[in-house]
């Protein structure tokens, strides 16, 4: 099929590069000319595992094009996916201007039928502000064109993007009429997984209810977490023990840090915000949220009764981006922490495998704070090392070495990586989330 993407940011050039590697024809509009030229070069601006291969095979085959131009799009294709950003506002709520503007804009350049499909994570009820805007300008330029509405909600996650586009748990799709149907019937039809047809506001409710859900499933171990440091036991068996129930599921059930990245922390609030303005008050996920907020807070007080004084201590920090496999720091629990134990007086000396260019933006190197080439370095000369992000390459680290390297073995360990028992029996002061 040829199909259209608008916006390449995270879910619109994974869903542009994984229908090309299906075997369609997909343009990808972009708005900004320095991206468009990066993607034409087959660069990905960002870190995710096997996209850069597969945007350069599908460049070379013939299967991907990028433009700035709506209307080449437009002609291009008649399903436009939407994916463009929906950021958040100082309300809590999603700005949607930027999908008002693909709806808008489509509106007064299309010819023939079109199928906007809603990609972007937006509240319930969207769908129905796409058609009237639609209407709206088609009306204003005295065209009677037929157009559908679809919302296919994209559940890919960082740092397996590829994998959970291509072989997704479901695919959900919000149609309203048989034409739209068939159209996303046919683009799916390859996919072995259940696809689950429901009208535009289910499956839009479908989007934010899974987030704010696996949000709360995190927050939910995080407070038996610190139960279970009170009473001596280990919140991993608990896990455990409770995942193995159907009903509960294995999943989500690291406790650590919390929670962050570019979707949940502006997802939950969207979802708040959105209940709110519907008159139901879904104050259960304001305390998933506040429990989020507080990890960052607990895990310095913890450091900071391992350690006693922070003052002038030189701290290693592993980890910095939300989650492995991604340099994307949004909402990163890193990005509470740094700035606490700078405030305690602490120095600290940062190593990720990825995010540490991002993380330079935000956190010039300075006096009291500096990037090391690669793990080892990080931990020379250091009063302890604080592991904020699991990346495998910290779990496979030669801990006697790290151990020689430092001034005092002690590790606090946010993501629970180690085995307690080993790594005590290395030498090492040993501290997890929610372990003996
Ligand atoms: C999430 C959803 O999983 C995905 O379906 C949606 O499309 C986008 O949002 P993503 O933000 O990429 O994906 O990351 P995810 O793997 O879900 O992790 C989110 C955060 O939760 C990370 O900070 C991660 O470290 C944390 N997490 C996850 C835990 O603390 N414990 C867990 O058990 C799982």
């Amino acid at each position: 099929m040829r199909l259209t993407v608008v916006g390449a940011g995270y879910v619109g050039l994974t869903t542009a590069v994984c229908f090309a590697h299906l075997g369609n024809e997909v343009m990808v509009v972009e708005k900004l000319p320095e991206k468009v030229q990066t993607l034409k070069e087959g660069k990905v601006p960002f870190y995710e595992p096997g996209l850069e291969e597969m945007l350069k095979e599908n460049l070379s085959l013939g299967r991907l094009f990028f433009t700035t131009d709506l209307k080449e799009g437009l002609d291009f294709s008649d399903v436009i996916f939407i994916c463009v950003g929906t950021p958040q506002r100082p309300d809590g709520s999603a700005d949607l201007s930027q999908v008002e503007e693909v709806a808008r804009e489509t509106a007064k350049l299309m010819e023939s039928y079109k199928l906007l499909v809603e990609k972007s994570t937006v509240p319930v009820n969207t769908h129905k502000l796409i058609k009237r805007t639609v209407e709206r300008y088609l009306k204003r330029r005295g065209k009677i064109l037929e157009f559908d509405v679809v919302s296919n909600p994209e559940f890919l996650r960082e740092g397996s993007a590829v994998r959970d586009f291509l072989e997704p748990d479901r695919i959900v799709i919000g149609v309203e009429s048989e034409r739209a149907r068939r159209i996303m019937e046919e683009l799916y039809k390859d996919f072995k997984c259940p696809i689950i047809f429901t009208d535009p506001a289910t499956s839009e409710l479908i989007k934010h209810a899974s987030n704010s859900f696996l949000a709360m499933k995190i927050s939910y171990i995080n407070m038996v977490a610190d139960l279970c440091e009170k009473v001596g036991a280990d919140v991993r068996l608990v896990a455990e023990g409770m995942g193995y129930d159907k009903r509960i599921g294995r999943e989500f059930l690291r406790a650590g840090i919390g929670w962050g990245g570019s979707c949940f922390p502006k997802d939950i609030k969207a979802f708040i915000k959105m209940a709110k303005d519907h008159g139901v008050d879904f104050s259960l996920l304001e305390e998933v949220d506040k429990i989020n907020q507080r990890r960052a807070v607990q895990f310095v007080e913890k450091v900071k009764s391992v350690l006693w004084s922070l003052k002038d201590k030189t701290l290693a920090v592993w980890g910095l981006s939300f989650k492995p496999n991604t340099d994307d720091i949004r909402e990163a629990p890193s990005l509470r922490l740094v700035p606490m134990l700078l405030k305690e007086g602490a120095r600290l000396k940062l190593y990720d495998p990825k995010a540490m260019e991002n993380f330079k933006k935000l956190y010039p190197p300075g006096k009291d704070l500096d990037y090391a080439p690669d793990m080892y370095s990080a931990v020379e000369g250091a009063s302890a090392l604080l592991i904020f992000t699991e990346w495998e390459e910290f779990q496979r680290a030669d801990l006697s070495r790290v151990k020689e390297l430092m001034e005092l073995p002690i590790i606090i360990d946010g993501r629970n990586i180690y085995e307690p028992k080993v790594v005590r029996g290395l030498g090492f002061e040993y501290y997890g989330v929610g372990v003996p």
